[in-house]
């Protein structure tokens, strides 16, 4: 056999056994088998590394990817989903569908839906062209997101190239997600070194997708899904910059059904969660539901619930979106998961406004798949309210992504001695006079230096949302305040490398030893690089990021574009912001 023959052979056979062991979790041949198919394609390529091509299964893990991803516009934003919490909840959803789709001559008294587990990942859009996986992008902010292909390549339930013939542009969303059992080895492993352990897999996978060297990635074994196709609206020639649509009208013979998309993909050899169930009316639904509520459990990965979408392709058109759902499909939430255990004591936080708000101090227990150790408990009104007591046994309860949250105190179990909690007078950091609320229920630290203060203030001017500077997160901005390096934002752009990485901050591992750790020149230089690239930030981001009470990224955006710059934001007058659209008097005010 020629050697192109048996590479071309090599490749599908290995392609054939990928899609066994990580679409369909059922692997045909033994790993060593596997491992030697791999091995035998890696020498003919390097004897012929002209029969080498970017979609050989040897060439999923690339180098080192540049200091950060490049930031890509979704060709269609990526919508999220409106929830349901119960029954009631999703026959209301059925209700605005039916009502949606009748007409005044024919009302519609049963829709067909197709219900899919909702796989706790992070969305993901894939871009292949002429059946080429040419990009993957997360999700971001639904608008722009990051592209992030080298790591996406590493997954090897997606396909580098698709199977048969294909629409020569396409884009496929999903969902990539890490097993439990890769995320409890992660963690395991992480724990030996002593480093920071990952809350749930979810965190893992996205902190993962995040990573800069794909050799890495590859070694998590994230695994995908994908439920979503977005094609050239026909019968447009796809050229680079054609417009995707979501649901085109489908041509003939082509699909019509959101169920014919998912067997299509499976056709194109794309990992589809198999679960998914076609479901005719509101009480299939329901029961569908029903069913995976405890069945979930049995699954290698975790999922956070069901997503309800309409069947019909040019039902779910009719029916539209609005300006952050579509109106064709919901997301129903498993009830959330509680557990008892004992409220050690009651402490307060301090937030970035200064809003100080109690939180409990809990008997470590594990509930919804990760270790619970504090809950909040809102404010002081709450705790008074539910009478919750330093030494109760409460019941504490976690919904996916939600904070813990105490529900309650277990009355029966009350210890003799437990008395009512008292919200504290002075702040526990700064030790200034706290101020009792007028109208609202939160208590305030008016002391503007109060470190605590400054620290949530920090943590929020260098999040994702505002400055983005990657790497300053908590732990970095206290190592800075204790140091007395920064007491402003200002400060911040005076740092130098040297200061941070002389920076030294301590951990404690399970077995209890404390860990002194320096951020080390890579990461100094890193860090002063991002706070570097802030600086060319659009003027929105610095508004938001300076977290002016009231002020969210869409004020900030109005504010920027009225007025262009800070010196000019700082001087107008009340009445002058007040002028300006979507801006009212509270905001003028704050
Ligand atoms: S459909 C326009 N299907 O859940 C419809 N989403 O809460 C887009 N998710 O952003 C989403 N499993 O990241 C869909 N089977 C599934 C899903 C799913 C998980 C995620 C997705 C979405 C979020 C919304």
């Amino acid at each position: 056999m020629q050697p192109a023959q048996r590479i071309a052979a090599l490749r599908r056979e290995i392609r054939h056994h990928e899609e066994c062991y990580y679409v369909l979790d059922a692997p045909e041949i033994p790993d060593a088998d596997f491992d030697a198919l791999m091995l035998e394609l890696a020498r003919l390529e390097a004897a012929h590394p002209e029969l080498l091509t970017a979609d050989s299964p040897t060439q999923r893990v690339g180098g080192r990817v540049d200091s950060a991803f490049a930031t890509v516009t979704h060709a269609e934003p990526m919508l999220s989903l409106d929830n349901a919490y119960s029954d009631e909840d999703l026959a209301a959803f059925d209700e605005r569908v039916r009502k949606g789709l009748s007409t005044a001559t024919e009302t519609v008294e049963r829709v067909t839906y197709v219900a899919e587990l909702k796989i706790d990942g992070l969305s993901m859009a894939l871009t292949y062209e002429d059946g080429l996986l040419v990009r993957g992008a997360t999700r971001g902010d639904g608008v722009h997101g990051e592209e992030v292909t080298a790591n996406v390549r590493t997954i090897r339930a997606i396909p580098l190239r698709l199977d048969g013939p294909v629409p020569a542009r396409l884009e496929v969303r999903g969902e990539v997600y890490l097993p439990r059992a890769s995320f409890e080895r992660i963690n395991q492993e992480r724990g030996a070194s002593g480093e920071p352990l990952f809350a749930n897999p979810r965190n893992a996978a996205a902190g993962t997708m995040r990573h800069l060297e794909p050799a890495l990635v590859a070694r998590r074994r994230l695994g995908a899904f994908m439920y979503q196709l977005v094609v050239p609206p026909p019968p447009a020639v796809a050229g680079t910059d054609a417009p995707l649509f979501d649901a085109p009208p489908p041509p003939e013979g082509d699909t019509t059904t959101h169920a014919d998309t998912l067997r299509r993909l499976v056709s194109w050899g794309l990992p589809v969660e198999p679960h998914w169930r076609r479901c005719d009316g509101l009480d299939d639904l329901v029961a569908f539901c029903g069913e995976w509520r405890e069945r979930r459990r049995s699954l290698p990965f975790d999922t956070d619930g069901v997503v309800i979408k309409v069947d019909d392709l040019a039902s779910r058109a009719r029916l539209g979106t609005t300006s952050k759902f579509p109106r064709w499909a919901i997301a129903f939430k498993f009830p959330a998961e509680q557990k008892i255990t004992r409220l050690l004591r009651i402490e307060v936080n301090v937030g970035r406004t200064g809003a100080v708000t109690p939180f409990a101090v809990l008997d470590p227990v594990s509930v919804a798949g990760s270790t619970i150790s504090m809950a909040t408990l809102h404010n002081p009104e709450d705790v008074a309210r539910k009478d919750i007591r330093a030494g109760d046994w409460v019941v504490v309860e976690k919904a996916g992504d939600v904070i813990p949250r105490v529900v309650g105190p277990v009355l029966e179990r009350r210890p003799a001695d437990a008395v009512p909690w008292q919200m504290p007078t002075a702040c526990p950091r700064c030790g200034a006079v706290l101020q009792p609320p007028e109208d609202e229920v939160v208590w305030r630290c008016e002391n503007t230096s109060c470190p605590a203060r400054l620290q949530r203030g920090l943590e929020h001017f260098a999040s994702r949302a505002a400055m983005n500077i990657e790497g300053l997160g908590e732990s970095l901005v206290a190592q800075l305040i204790a140091a007395g390096l920064v007491r402003d934002y200002a400060d911040l752009y005076a740092l130098t490398a040297d200061q941070l990485a002389a920076l030294t901050s301590s951990s404690t591992r399970s077995d209890g030893k404390v860990i002194e750790r320096t951020l080390g020149v890579k990461n100094a230089a890193k860090v002063i690089g991002q706070i570097d690239r802030s600086r060319t930030n659009p003027l929105w981001r610095l508004v938001f990021a300076l977290g002016i009470r009231h002020i969210g990224e869409r004020s900030a955006q109005v504010l920027s574009q009225a007025f262009h710059s800070m010196p000019a934001i700082a001087a107008a007058s009340e009445g002058a912001l007040q002028s300006t659209p979507e801006i009212g008097p509270v905001l003028a005010h704050a």
